[in-house]
């Protein structure tokens, strides 16, 4: 397959089905619905999921049968290729609930394009991008009730796209379920927006170049699984992981991406190694840090300098950002068996302006500059 280098992203030739989209809907009886959450304040992430999905089949090359129904397990043959070779991807977004009743989508053409770009890097068929957005619309306004309101809080969207073919052959699987969940949901970090601690990989790495770091896969998150558990012995929620080649430059989060305010600049890695995920939420905060004056550098800082700017307080602070953890600050470092404190773990200037800018204009608490949002209702 030939590759294409396009803004320093690896995207691969497209093979686009475009639909005329009619979607049917399976009505679901009364006596079926799901009793709603009692409370906003202990959803958690993830945990609970609404009344229906969407699912979409791909068969015979062509995308069919769109169809909302009710939220049930899927029927997948034991032998069906995701199973077997993880021929998976997926897309994490959120629909925000605004003071004034509507229901917004934070820059979904993104979402679809990185879909798209990850269905071609695994061999997957892609999705006309309207119809995405349709879908997505479509099964959100169906289940508006379920889209909490309070501070922190919105409908997680994941849409999904697995391999179902059945057979143990290692090939692309010539057949795809498309699948949407919705799950209303409170921070990703239960601790909400506050400092939070990180342990550095120095042995696994995520990604090489040429591999899948770029794309939205689950392996990549399986593969994330061992390290996450020794991060936690050691009180860490993340695993902040190192280029593969010399583990010494950071790369990313995993769940997100990261900056570092290093004497007034902001750092985050450069997407042109192909092993960082281009977050839709990186790419806002770039902008947004942008327009403010401040300086951004997409650039590779390496773990020493890292370590050494946090104790002679060059570097003041340091935050994530993702869809489901929104702008995150970090706290503390946990490298070579010691806690490196980061600005007495206080939340940082930028990573607060940040956050409130961010997610003002998400939950449509102010006008919104740049067209990013697309109101559902
Ligand atoms: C997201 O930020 O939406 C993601 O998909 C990351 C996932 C680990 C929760």
């Amino acid at each position: 397959m030939k590759k294409i280098l396009q803004k320093g992203l690896l995207f691969y030739p497209t093979t686009l089905e475009v639909l005329n989209m009619k979607i049917s809907y399976k009505n679901i009886p009364e006596s079926e619905l799901k009793p709603k959450y009692e409370s906003e304040d202990d959803l958690g992430f993830g945990k609970i999921f609404t009344d229906r999905m969407f699912v979409m089949e791909y068969k015979n090359g062509v995308w069919e049968n769109p169809v909302i129904r009710k939220y049930s397990p899927i029927d997948l043959d034991p032998s069906a290729i995701v199973l077997h070779y993880a021929q998976e991807i997926f897309e994490g977004q959120k629909a925000f609930s605004t003071p004034d009743g509507h229901i917004n989508l934070f820059r979904p053409d993104r979402n679809a394009q990185r879909f798209n770009s990850s269905a071609r890097r695994m061999m997957m068929p892609e999705i006309d991008p309207e119809n995405y957005l349709f879908a997505l619309k479509e099964l959100i306004k169906l289940e508006k009730d379920w889209a909490p309101k309070s501070l922190g809080t919105s409908l997680y969207i994941r849409p999904t796209m697995i391999g179902t073919e059945p057979g143990l052959g290692v090939r692309p699987s010539t057949d795809y379920l498309f699948y949407v969940i919705l799950s209303p949901s409170g921070p990703y970090f239960p601790e909400g927006f506050q400092c939070v601690k990180i342990f550095v990989s120095e042995f696994y790495i995520r990604a090489a170049s040429g591999g899948t770091g770029n794309v939205k896969t689950g392996g990549n998150y399986a593969a994330s699984l061992l390290v996450g558990s020794e991060a936690e012995q050691y009180g860490c929620s993340q695993v902040l992981w190192l280029d593969a080649i010399q583990k010494e430059y950071v790369e990313e989060v995993g769940a997100s991406n990261i900056f570092f305010v290093f004497d007034d600049v902001i750092y985050t890695a450069p997407l042109s190694s192909g092993t960082i995920l281009p977050g839709v939420t990186r790419d806002s905060t770039i902008q947004l840090a942008k327009d403010k004056g401040l300086n951004v550098e997409e650039e590779a800082l390496s773990i020493k300098n890292v370590i050494k700017g946090i104790h002679n307080g060059k570097i003041s602070e340091v935050f994530m950002s993702g869809t489901a953890a929104s702008i995150a600050p970090v706290g503390s470092l946990y490298y070579q068996n010691k806690e490196h404190i980061i600005n007495n773990f206080e939340i940082g200037d930028i990573s607060r302006e940040l956050y409130n800018q961010l997610t003002d204009i998400q939950y449509g608490r102010v006008e919104d500059p740049y067209d990013w949002i697309v109101k559902v209702i």
